[in-house]
């Protein structure tokens, strides 16, 4: 459900930025680079929260641009964990850019991906995820 902003009632980004010139490309949308970065590390957080210590990315299961985002936007990255393992988590992010024009607010889901995330040691070798 989405509230009047048209961002995801109940729920708290994990990252909010904005989109600034140094991030256009020469068309001037946003760089699409930048937002899988700003993806990385939105789903990272919560994987470490759970693996309550250092995990690597390991795959990108999808990535989806569905619409673009534009200099002056301003994105929201929304990250929950979709499954486990025993030692990986998989991650679903949800991208939202609000857009002012006038009086309004315009809000546009712009990206969506699953990534994994594995927890290692202090090795850089898969550790199993600790217990709730
Ligand atoms: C992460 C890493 C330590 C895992 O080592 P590995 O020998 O590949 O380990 P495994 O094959 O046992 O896989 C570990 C987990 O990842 C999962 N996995 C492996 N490949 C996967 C893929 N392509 N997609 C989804 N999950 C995958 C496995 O199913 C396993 O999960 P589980 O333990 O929950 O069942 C190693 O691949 C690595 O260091 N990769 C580079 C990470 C990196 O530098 N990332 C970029 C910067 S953070």
């Amino acid at each position: 459900m989405l509230t009047e902003t048209g961002l995801p009632e109940n729920k708290v980004p994990v990252i909010r930025v904005p989109a600034t010139p140094t991030k256009a490309n020469k068309g001037g949308s946003i760089f699409g680079g930048w937002i899988m970065s700003q993806v990385d590390i939105a789903g990272s957080i919560p994987a470490e929260m759970r693996a309550k210590g250092p995990i690597v990315t390991r795959a990108v299961d999808s990535f989806e641009f569905k619409k673009p985002v534009f200099v002056g936007d301003l994105i929201s990255c929304y990250a929950d964990i979709i499954n486990e393992g025993k030692t990986s988590i998989t991650v679903k992010v949800d991208v939202y850019a609000q857009r002012i024009r006038g009086a309004d607010i315009e809000t546009i889901m712009v990206t969506e991906a699953k990534l994994v995330y594995v927890a290692i040691d202090k090795n850089g070798k898969p550790r199993a995820l600790p217990e709730k």
